[in-house]
């Protein structure tokens, strides 16, 4: 990159080449009013908000699209630009319905901000729109057609970050719409509800069917964590009103997602629907009950006192509740270990990070499916495989990624996969606990070019690795012990013990098993760290405060460990 020297508004500016005006401009801290322009996605020039005007340059330029150039003398607010964006939003507003008042997003619309800025108190033209389809076939957002500007960041969104290429435009001029695959309604389409071109539509077109008329930009509370729905560990930007979870957008320029969601962690959680335990459990006369803290930790600590005892813990804490969990079964000379099951190691290779996959020139995926439970990963390789790097899947049964694969192999044939890849300089290894020995055998004379990913399946796998958690099946032993937080249990789960505590924030098969349940935080209620895939220990904050009766895992630990003595 070599640099630029330019003059905008008589500020004499440097710029790295390969920037655009507006770039160049932003980075002076000189705004540049825009509408179809997002940071995270290609230039379009569509709605010519961003016009400047340049030294001898016969007509006005768009500032997103033109090439920073060196001696370029730039006027980005003249009387003749001010006039053209009037112009251009007294269009937008005469097309479509703009009635902010009963808008959701009034007060946080970027079309609304122009329209103030601009001074825009009135319709200058008449407004000839119809009346608009709002589709609401899809269960967490709501196409609004009569407030879309067609500024296409959706579209843009949807094929450049997600590499999902569900949304297009249809027909031309006054009758274009923006359209799901081949003009089905949205819940009919190929769109995999990770909610990016919801978080880059600048007005009320595409609407959180949660947070709608939820609250104001003014008034709601962004509060920044972490993903705790698969081991990615993805940030999070979560908006909360009045103690109500109101939405979750991602982080542009955040590692390692880069501001990609997916519908696990960005609608899910809001839609979560299992009964919380709320209140500390004790199995009296064959039920369970309702008891104090005090009561039902005292059972807890006499029965680890007594007896043998066998330690489980689902993934889906903090690592200080997984390290407080490890610590309170070596004080009891018990065995504690993980639920779920680990991917084995390679014995090859080096660890890869999460955006290895964007700057792989070749992507093998063996025995995972991040599509399915790692989705973000899924959409990275979508979009390595958008750009031409072959994608080699490998695996005996299907495999969504098949479709867009460029080879699909069984385990038998993995060796094709590296015969494939034995000229590829950077070789991404995607794997999960489904890989088998012939296939790490296979992919062995690839040896140190393979930067591996190995999915865990767990939500905080890191951080049990790290607290010293192995996986472990149930044994027999007096006490079973099983912190399963937010984790929905295996419905075949069966606990082999005499006395049973399960710590968890939901009822499940497993807690009605239990002789004591002790209620947890879920994610949003936690404080306290997880360890991400790239292995990063990222801090989880607190968005809402947990329910009355409900402790941190690792407050109980403490207290158990006092009353064990
Ligand atoms: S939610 Fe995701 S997949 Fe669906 S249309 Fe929007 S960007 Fe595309
Ligand atoms: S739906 Fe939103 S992002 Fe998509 S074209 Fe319309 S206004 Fe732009
Ligand atoms: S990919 Fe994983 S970490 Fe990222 S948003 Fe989805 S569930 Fe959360
Ligand atoms: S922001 Fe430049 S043309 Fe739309």
């Amino acid at each position: 990159m070599s640099e630029i020297h330019l003059t905008i508004n008589g500020q004499e500016v440097v710029a790295q080449s390969g920037q655009t005006v507006l770039e160049a401009a932003k980075a002076a801290g000189i705004d540049i009013p825009v509408l179809c322009h997002h940071p995270a996605l290609s230039n379009w020039g569509a709605c010519r908000m961003c016009v400047v005007e340049v030294e001898g340059m016969r007509t006005v330029q768009t500032a997103c699209t033109l090439p920073a150039a060196e001696g370029m003398k730039i006027s980005t607010h003249t009387p003749k630009t001010t006039s053209l964006r009037k112009f251009v939003l007294e269009l937008l507003f005469s097309e479509r319905n703009h009635y902010c008042m009963y808008c959701q997003m009034s007060g946080n619309c970027e079309l609304q901000d122009q329209a103030y800025a601009h001074g825009l108190d009135h319709w200058t033209y008449p407004r000839p729109f119809e009346k608009l389809n709002v589709d609401a076939s899809r269960k967490y957002f709501i196409m609004d057609h009569n407030r879309c500007i067609l500024c296409s960041r959706c579209i843009r969104a949807c094929a450049e970050v997600a590499a999902n290429h569900t949304l297009d435009l249809r027909n031309r001029g006054a009758k274009t719409m923006v359209i799901a695959d081949l003009d089905v309604p949205f819940g009919e389409s190929s769109c995999v509800e990770c909610g990016t071109c919801l978080q880059v539509c600048p007005t009320g077109a595409l609407v959180d069917a949660r947070s709608a008329y939820g609250g104001r930009e003014k008034d709601v509370t962004h509060t920044p964590t972490t993903c705790m729905q698969c081991s990615i560990g993805c940030e999070l930007d979560v908006v909360t009103r009045y103690s109500r979870l109101l939405r979750v957008d991602g982080v542009w320029g955040s590692e390692p997602n880069d501001g990609l969601l997916c519908v696990d962690g960005r609608f899910k959680p809001l839609y979560e629907e299992r009964k919380r335990v709320t209140r500390p459990l004790l199995r009296k006369d064959g039920e369970l009950v309702e008891v104090s803290w005090g009561e039902a930790l005292a059972a807890v600590a006499d029965k680890l006192k007594g007896g043998s005892c066998q330690g489980l813990a689902a993934c889906a804490t903090t690592n200080e509740a997984l390290a407080g969990f490890a610590h309170l079964m070596n004080r009891v000379g018990g065995k504690g270990g993980r639920l779920e099951p680990q991917a084995p190691p390679l014995g090859y290779g080096v660890p890869g990070r999460v955006t290895d996959v964007l700057s792989a020139d070749f992507i093998i995926v063996a025995g995972a499916q991040p599509l399915e439970y790692q989705r973000v990963i899924g959409y990275f390789i979508h979009r390595a495989a958008d750009k031409g790097i072959p994608v080699a899947v490998i695996t005996d049964t299907e495999n969504a990624l098949s479709e867009r694969a460029s080879m699909t192999v069984a385990a038998a044939q993995a060796g094709v996969v590296a015969q494939a890849a034995a000229a590829a300089e950077k070789v991404v290894l995607v794997y999960s606990i489904g890989i088998k020995p012939e296939v790490i055998a296979a992919l062995k004379p690839l040896g140190d070019k393979v930067h591996f990913l190995a999915l865990d399946p767990a939500r905080n796998g890191k951080g049990a690795e790290a607290a010293g958690l192995q996986p472990l099946t149930p044994v027999k032993a007096d006490v079973a012990y099983v912190l399963l937080g937010e984790q929905a249990p295996e419905e075949t789960l069966q606990l082999k013990a005499g006395f049973k505590v399960v710590q968890a924030a939901y009822v499940s098969p497993l807690t009605e098993q239990a002789d004591v349940v002790l209620p947890t935080p879920v994610w949003s209620e936690r404080q306290g760290h997880v360890t991400t895939l790239d292995g990063a220990v990222k801090p989880l904050q607190v968005v809402l405060p947990a329910p009355a009766g409900v402790r941190d895992e690792t407050e109980v630990f403490e207290q158990l460990l006092g009353l064990l003595g």
